[in-house]
């Protein structure tokens, strides 16, 4: 990749780290409410945000921006554009349960070319850039060789919509009796991170948002890891909500075969 690009991830996570530090400076947090109980949003979410967008804009003036708190999002398939979770885990981070991260993904035309996620807490800082591998505090990390059954599983409940709640508890009952254990920690991109890294051979959820996985799926991908969605097709960046399947390819198509049995039988 060109060197224009590893500039711009360098920015990314330099932004992160500074933008961190804000986040890390927050002692009970008032939570704002959006469309009901479970979606909640704070002053550190937007502050996080603005900063991003100030120091990402510096780097690549004609860039356009996807973020989760911002009003309107520009085009997803923009030339140069930037995909932000400012906070992902926000109800973690409201409930003083450390484990929250940024998400930063740079796209051109909707291919992904650079990603980093960082968990300030842990001071964890992963990072892919397009063809050159995936990194976790600049070391090279691969997903796990591991069978599913010698998995462990890390899955999301869709918790901003209580319609698929049935569904993705029965993909987690079949998970559960398919590896080793279940994990639900709250930040679907650190969830990525895990598989990315080896800690997890899968993560699932019924419905995720672009700047969920943007930078989640390139570092997935560069670690050797494969993503759908839980349907088996490929996941891209794509503005609506949908699943995601990712892990090492094994277990990820043994996971994805049961899911196929059990929808064909119900
Ligand atoms: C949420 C978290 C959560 C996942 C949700 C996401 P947010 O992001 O990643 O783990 O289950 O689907 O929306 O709202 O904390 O940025
Ligand atoms: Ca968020
Ligand atoms: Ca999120």
């Amino acid at each position: 990749m060109e060197q224009r690009i590893r500039e711009i991830c360098r920015v990314m996570m330099d932004a992160e780290r500074e933008a961190a530090k804000l986040m890390l400076q927050a002692h009970e947090v008032p939570a704002e409410t959006k469309t009901d109980r479970r979606d909640v949003v704070t002053e550190f979410d937007r502050r996080v945000q603005a900063l991003l967008v100030q120091r990402l804009r510096e780097a690549a003036p004609g860039a356009r921006f996807y973020c989760e708190e911002q009003d309107e999002h520009d085009d997803l398939y923009a030339e140069e554009l930037f995909v932000i979770d400012p906070i992902d885990g926000t109800m973690n981070f409201v409930h003083g349960f450390h484990h929250s991260c940024l998400s930063v993904a740079y796209a051109r035309r909707g291919e992904l070319c650079a990603g980093a996620i960082y968990n300030p807490y842990v001071d964890e800082m992963f990072h892919a850039v397009r063809g050159e591998g995936a990194f976790l505090n600049g070391r090279a990390i691969r997903v796990s060789r591991e069978a599913l059954r010698d998995s462990i599983v890390c899955y999301g409940t869709a918790p901003y919509d209580m319609r698929l709640a049935d569904e993705s508890f029965s993909l987690a009952r079949i998970a559960f009796e398919a590896s080793l254990d279940l994990r639900r920690e709250g930040a679907a991109a650190l969830d990525l991170c895990s598989v990315a890294a080896g800690r997890a051979g899968l993560y699932f959820e019924m419905r995720v948002s672009p700047w969920d996985y943007a930078a989640g799926l390139l570092i997935v991908q560069e670690a050797g890891g494969d993503c759908r969605r839980l349907d088996g097709r490929p996941l891209v960046l794509e503005p609506e909500r949908d699943s995601i399947a990712v892990g090492a390819p094994g277990a990820l198509a043994e996971f994805l075969s049961l899911v196929k049995s059990r929808r064909a039988s119900t």
